[in-house]
Formats: structure tokens, C-alpha cells, sequence
């Protein structure tokens, strides 16, 4: 397969990552169905893309034409098998939960086109522990967007063992089409290339919270106007949710067993309160009133 033959997308997950990853295709020319066990999340993500497209026309970024032809592109689903059928790339960006996905992996190598490349915007879980739930292992890759996926350009393309150089070309050449900038990871290693790097920041942070030597803020504030990052690490936690941290912590605890891969104290309080971050209005910060 060439990058020419993809026409249709199915992504699978309209939650955060997923009806944004959505979007960029609509806008990017390609049609595309996504899908979603959560009828709310269905409309939130539907009325996401009318509120979203003529921002973008005031600000000039999409002439009027283009926006429309981006909401003409774009279907938001209930049923796997409506939004698959016709896909010759699939994206999915369901929950962090590794049965989860294999469940979904299964069902797509039985529902989607026979020459579909089926990739996972997994943020830690590499494509071989979900490839062989498929009869296609060569075809099942990791495509890793970053959050906000409209506005972030990395994209981490990792070609595990088993994933094939045309899988891997293609996943690519989709990529730069979708306006990204991707990395290609030549072998799977655990939390890719950037979020080895923030991890190792974020655990330091967090240390450094525990301990009590300095607050959440000032933490961040270190990073922002010591280091020129865009926003520090508790601020990025609060965006891209602390319910997931938690997740991907105990996933990796469940794996290595090992007591220093737990969630650090203060992220289990705020997860077993249900802050989450910027969607629940609370996290390490507080957005009542936004
Ligand atoms: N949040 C981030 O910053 C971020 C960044 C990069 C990658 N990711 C990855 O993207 C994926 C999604 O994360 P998110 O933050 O969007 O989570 P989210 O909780 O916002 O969205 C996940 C969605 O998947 C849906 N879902 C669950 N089971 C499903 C199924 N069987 N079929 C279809 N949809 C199903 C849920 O209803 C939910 O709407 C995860 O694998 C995560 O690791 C997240």
C-alpha cells in the first residue's frame, strides 16, 4: 500500500486525543468515521467540530470552503463495523487499558478491509503486545500523537520487530500528510522518545513536590522561565489528565513489580478524588470558574 490509496480513516475513541486526531484527517482531505462506545462522547466530539471549524476561518487559518469540506468529511459513530468497513487506516485511540485494546485489535482485523494498516495512538503500550490479537501482525503499528492533536506536530512512528517497511513507510508519509512532524523509533522501547524524556523530568518534579523543597508551581515555574518550556510538568499533567498518569503508572507497577514505578502519593490523592485535571476543573491546579 501506498500512502496515494489511503482514502479513508476510521479512528477508534472520540475522547480527548481521539476526535481531534479525527479532525486533522477531515481537514487534511481525507474522509473519516469515528467511533465511540460513549454516546455523550459521540456528541461532545460532533459539536467540538462545529464550534472548532469556524474559529479556524475567522483566524484564516481554513478558508471557508475548506471548513466546510472538513465537516463534510468527517462522521462521528456509534458502531465499530459502520466506521470500519471502508477504512484503509485505522487509528485508535480508545481508553489506556491493554485488554481493552486487544479486544478492539481483534475486532478490527475482523471488520476492517484486509489491506488496512491498523495503528495505535497508544501513549505506552508498544504494538506488539497488541499484534498478535490480529491475523495481520505486520500491518499493526504505533502512531503516537501528542495533546492537543490538532495543535501539536510530533507524531512517534514505531516500527516494532514484526511491523513491516511499508507498514512502517506508510505510517510516515501519513503523517507529514496529516501537517505532523514524525519520528521514526526503529526498535520499541517503553514510553518512546518523548515520554522518556518528560518522564525523567516528572518524576524528578514529583520527588521534588514529595519532599516538600518546593510547591507545584514554583516546580513548574522552574521549567518554564529556567528551562524555556512551553508549560511545566504539573501544568502538562493537568492537560493531559492525571487519571491516565495514574493508568499508565500501575500498568507499568503491574509489569516490573517494582514499588518506585507506583504512582507518587499526591497523584493517587488526586485521582481517588476524581481530579483529573483540566477536564474535571481540578488537578494539581484549579480551573473552577473556566
Ligand atoms: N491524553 C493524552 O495526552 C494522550 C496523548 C497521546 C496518546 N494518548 C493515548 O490516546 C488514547 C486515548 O486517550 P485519551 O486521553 O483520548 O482518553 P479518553 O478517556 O479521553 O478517551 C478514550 C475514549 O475511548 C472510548 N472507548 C473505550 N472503549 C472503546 C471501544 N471499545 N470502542 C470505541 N471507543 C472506546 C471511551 O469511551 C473514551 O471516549 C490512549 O491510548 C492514550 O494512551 C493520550
Amino acid at each position: 500500500m501506498k500512502l496515494e490509496d489511503i482514502k479513508n480513516i476510521c479512528v477508534v475513541g472520540a475522547g480527548n486525543m481521539g476526535h481531534q486526531i479525527a479532525l486533522q484527517a477531515a481537514i487534511c482531505g481525507y474522509k473519516v468515521k469515528c467511533s465511540d462506545v460513549n454516546a455523550d462522547t459521540l456528541k461532545k466530539a460532533d459539536a467540538f467540530v462545529d464550534s472548532y471549524l469556524p474559529g479556524r476561518v475567522e483566524k484564516g487559518r481554513l478558508t471557508a470552503e475548506q471548513a466546510r469540506q472538513a465537516r463534510a468529511n468527517i462522521e462521528f459513530v456509534d458502531s465499530l463495523k459502520k466506521a470500519v468497513h471502508d477504512a484503509d487506516f485505522v487509528i485508535e485511540a480508545a481508553t489506556e487499558v491493554l485488554s481493552l485494546k486487544r479486544k478492539i485489535f481483534a475486532d478490527l482485523d475482523h471488520l476492517a478491509p484486509k489491506h488496512a494498516i491498523l495503528a495505535t495512538n497508544s501513549s505506552a503500550i508498544v504494538s506488539s503486545k497488541i499484534a498478535d490479537a490480529t491475523q495481520r501482525q505486520d500491518k499493526v503499528v504505533n502512531m503516537h500523537f501528542f495533546n492537543p492533536a490538532l495543535v501539536m506536530k510530533l507524531v512517534e512512528v514505531v516500527k516494532g520487530a514484526h511491523v513491516s517497511d511499508e507498514t512502517a513507510d506508510v505510517t510516515m508519509a501519513l503523517s507529514k500528510d496529516l501537517q505532523k512532524v514524525p519520528v521514526l523509533l526503529k526498535k520499541e522501547v517503553d514510553g518512546f522518545l518523548l515520554n522518556r524524556i518528560f518522564a525523567a523530568i516528572s518524576k524528578e518534579a514529583m520527588w521534588l513536590l514529595e519532599m516538600g523543597v518546593a510547591e507545584v508551581e514554583d516546580i513548574d515555574n522552574a521549567c518554564v522561565y529556567g528551562a524555556g518550556h512551553p508549560m511545566g510538568p504539573f501544568r502538562l499533567n493537568d492537560l493531559t489528565g492525571l487519571d491516565l498518569s495514574y493508568i499508565m503508572r500501575m500498568e507499568k507497577f503491574r509489569e516490573t513489580g517494582n514499588p518506585a514505578d507506583l504512582p507518587s502519593p499526591r497523584l493517587v490523592e488526586h485521582y481517588m478524588k476524581g481530579e483529573f485535571g483540566e477536564k474535571t476543573g481540578q488537578g494539581w491546579y484549579s480551573y473552577s470558574g473556566k
